[in-house]
């Protein structure tokens, strides 16, 4: 990979919380290299294996348990932040595509920016942007990481009014009714504001600010779709 391209990649995420290569060098014949990905992905920031013991994760159907975490069923994905259970989530999250699902599976981009500015279009928005402001909520880590860090993490805000962004809905802590109202709210307002939808291709490279950039992914079937996910801190 061309060292301007990744110059390039790196300006566009800086202005824009998401970008995407094309044609990255990472599929030799077909087949992922593990070292082509992390070189890849070592443009963008310091591989973390912190979930999951490795820097690299597959992400790819392997249960039909209707509970499992995103990275491990096929379905669909409502817009979340990566590691938003931990205190500081990692920085950027690359995902290389290897095989796209036959029947959709497309990847769902979203700015914090975006989310703000549709909430305070909605009546009850205003509310809600207070509430998800406030450092009451909390996230219990998906079962197939160990528990380790739940107990740590304080309760941290949704939307803190930094252009920043932390959320996922199905594995929320317990709320009380205004809080859950917000939660209403904002999914609501997921639905509603203007993202982004991208087709995958075999060598696509698709990075997001995993701070300001909310991502989520079409439903699909197909057991076949592959993805490597690295997730990165951006101090190198
Ligand atoms: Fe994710």
């Amino acid at each position: 990979m061309r060292e301007t391209e990744i110059l390039r990649a790196r300006d566009e995420l800086a202005a824009c919380g998401w970008t995407v290569l094309e044609d990255a060098p990472f599929l030799p014949h077909g087949r992922p290299d593990p070292e082509g990905v992390l070189r890849i992905a070592t443009g963008f920031g310091r591989p973390s294996s912190r979930d999951g013991g490795r820097e690299i994760w597959t992400v790819t159907p392997r249960t039909t348990r209707p509970g499992a975490t995103f990275s491990i069923r096929a379905g669909g994905a409502g817009f979340h932040t990566d590691a938003q259970y931990h205190s500081r989530p990692e920085d950027v999250v690359c995902l290389f595509v290897v095989r796209p699902a036959a029947d959709g599976g497309d990847t769902m981009l979203l700015t914090a920016r975006d989310v703000v500015a549709t909430l305070g279009r909605d009546p009850a928005g205003e509310v809600a942007l207070e509430r998800l402001a406030q450092p009451v909520w909390t996230w219990t880590p998906p079962d197939v990481f160990t528990g380790k860090a739940a107990a740590a993490v304080p309760p941290m805000p949704v939307l803190p009014g930094d252009g920043t962004v932390r959320w996922r809905r199905d594995n929320l802590g317990p709320l009380r009714p205004p809080h859950a109202h917000a939660a209403t709210v904002l999914e609501s307002g997921l639905r509603r504001a203007p993202a982004t939808r991208l087709r995958q291709h075999p060598g696509d490279v698709i990075v997001i600010d995993n701070h300001r950039t909310l991502h989520g992914r079409t439903p699909f079937a197909d057991p076949e779709r592959r993805l490597l996910r690295v997730r990165l801190w951006a101090d190198r």
